[in-house]
């Protein structure tokens, strides 16, 4: 059946200078390092530090930032490699396609839906938590049936349900709102991210700053809690501390990292991408995990796991600031730093918007490729004539991820996106060893040193953090991949021009492109 058929890396290269339905070429590194800021700096640090804190592992959630930056790390190498060889819009999908093959890259395109359509539902979710927050400094409140999915219900004190969720309005007027911008372009979007990156970078240090002298030792005793079993208010039972509850808490936390690679997106987009792309997937990396591990320690230091498991819940970086310093007055608890938290919740909203931004783009190109390639139906690479982006895409994403943000929990949605993100990663990781293996020769921008190891040990750290995911979201990533096979079956085999040549545009044809580069299959 020709499953493992390989994209001829020559006919990659002719489609990237390709002049017809292409992309404008206006990023340079110091963008790249702002859009990988702008898609990593989100919801993961500002709303699943907590609900790993509560659910898995307590204050020890710092060592599961450590251990998802380690992955991500080795990862990150080996996406850089790809992106500086194959510098093309696609992402992990387009590297894989070259190197393991159709039905592999089909897997990996598929998953990808996972990390960007259903990562920006997460993020637009957690956005409604803070909108909320944003209401509330003038006295309003969206009620909490039009914030929440139909799953989730208010628990009183006695554990009777107040109340139940129909759908999230907030989310998904973002979505919406979000969508229009990038449908107007790029260059418009690259600017407006990179005003939100450096408010979002100094809100996070001023946090850490404000909060250090509030942290209270016995937050932080014991450092790693023991073993226990944490059921939340779905029922849904978690296993907490110990080292499996350090690996549960590296698996939600490491929805934080998810971005850098979306950098590798826009290689079709990038002036210089030899150059460019290995500065922006890794010089976003390292400064994130820096924030990461400091802000994750005072967060837990300032407020406990049982907060973050009732009042703190929702907002939890709110929460925390105006619980660590204040006064009761006339009975009413009075925050030292109102003014803090108020400027935090404008920030997180406009940081969380920049990474929904980013994460909607990343989705819009995987498919602009993939629907190059004939795996998915044409309407997804159909360019806008004046701003030069696949609006149909968008607004076909709009529909998946605005059902998703607006019926979905928040963790459900969250934890999804890191299984499927993890796998994706392990594939990039096998990849680029076998590039390495069976084309030796091809120019490479950047190297992975190493790369065997790097490679294995990617694998194992990512395979770890899959693991301490669990068997609901291993589940639900097996169930995604099922669908996904239909879809290849059904429609994306028959349709593959890598396996009806014919069907490229003239002087792309993988028989027809002079061989500049040694052809891969
Ligand atoms: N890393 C992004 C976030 O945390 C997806 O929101």
């Amino acid at each position: 059946m020709r499953l493992f058929v390989t994209k001829p890396i020559n006919v990659l290269m002719a489609e990237a200078s390709d002049s017809g339905n292409t992309l404008k070429r206006t990023l340079g590194a110091g963008n790249l390092v702002a859009l990988g800021i702008g898609a990593i700096i989100g919801a993961g640090l500002f709303v699943r530090t907590a609900d790993a804190a509560a659910q898995n592992a307590g204050p020890s959630v710092v060592i599961g930032f450590i251990i998802a930056s380690i992955g991500c790390a080795f990862a990150g190498l080996c996406y850089a490699e790809f992106a500086s060889m194959i510098p093309i819009a696609g992402s992990a999908y387009t590297y894989s396609y070259a190197t393991m093959g159709e039905f592999i890259a089909w897997i990996i395109g598929w998953d990808l839906v996972l990390e960007y359509a259903v990562g920006a539902a997460t993020v637009a979710i957690s956005w409604s938590q803070y909108f909320n927050k944003l209401l509330e400094i003038f006295g309003l409140r969206v009620p909490y049936e039009w914030c929440h999915s139909p799953f989730e219900k208010l628990h009183d004190a006695a554990g009777h349900v107040t109340n139940q969720g129909i759908m999230n309005i907030p989310a998904l007027c973002i979505v919406f709102i979000l969508t229009l911008l990038l449908i107007r372009g790029m260059q418009e979007s690259a600017l407006v991210n990179a005003i939100i990156v450096v408010l979002k970078v100094a809100i996070v240090i001023v946090v850490i700053c404000f909060g250090w002298e509030y942290i209270r030792p016995e937050n932080h005793t014991p450092f790693i809690p023991a073993n226990s079993t944490y059921v939340d208010p779905q029922g849904v039972a978690h296993h907490f501390g110990g080292l499996l509850g350090i690996l549960g808490a590296a698996g939600v936390v490491f929805f934080a990292f998810i971005g850098f690679d979306a950098v590798s997106t826009a290689a079709q987009e990038t002036k210089n991408p030899k150059r460019d792309m290995p500065i922006g997937i890794l010089g976003s990396l390292i400064i994130c995990t820096i924030l990461y591990i400091l802000f994750s320690y005072v967060l837990t230091g300032v407020a406990s796991v049982h907060d973050f498991r009732t009042q703190g819940k929702e907002a939890s970086v709110v929460y925390a600031i105006e619980h660590m310093s204040g006064s009761m007055i006339g009975g009413v608890w009075v925050p030292a730093y109102k003014w803090l938290s108020d400027l935090v919740t404008i920030a997180i909203l406009l940081g969380f918007s920049s990474v929904i931004l980013v994460m909607l783009m990343g989705q819009s190109r995987v498919f602009y490729s993939m629907s190059k390639d004939g795996l998915v139906p044409p309407v997804f690479s159909k360019v806008h004539p004046k701003f030069k982006t696949p609006y149909k895409s968008n607004w076909i994403f709009l529909i998946l991820v605005g059902a998703f943000s607006a019926f979905i929990p928040e963790d459900i949605v969250g934890d999804m996106t890191s299984i499927g993100t993890l796998f994706a990663f392990m594939l990039v990781c096998a990849g680029v060893w076998i590039m390495r293996k069976k084309h030796p020769d091809i120019k490479r921008g950047f190297r992975v040193p190493a790369v065997g190891l790097v490679s294995i040990l990617g694998i194992l750290v990512c395979g770890a953090m899959v693991f301490g995911l669990g068997w609901t979201n291993w589940a639900r990533l097996i169930g995604w991949l099922l669908i996904g096979f239909i879809i290849y079956f059904s429609y994306s085999r028959f349709h593959s021009k890598v396996r009806h040549p014919d069907e490229y545009p003239p002087g792309t044809s993988p028989h027809a492109v002079p061989e500049e580069v040694p052809p891969l299959i």
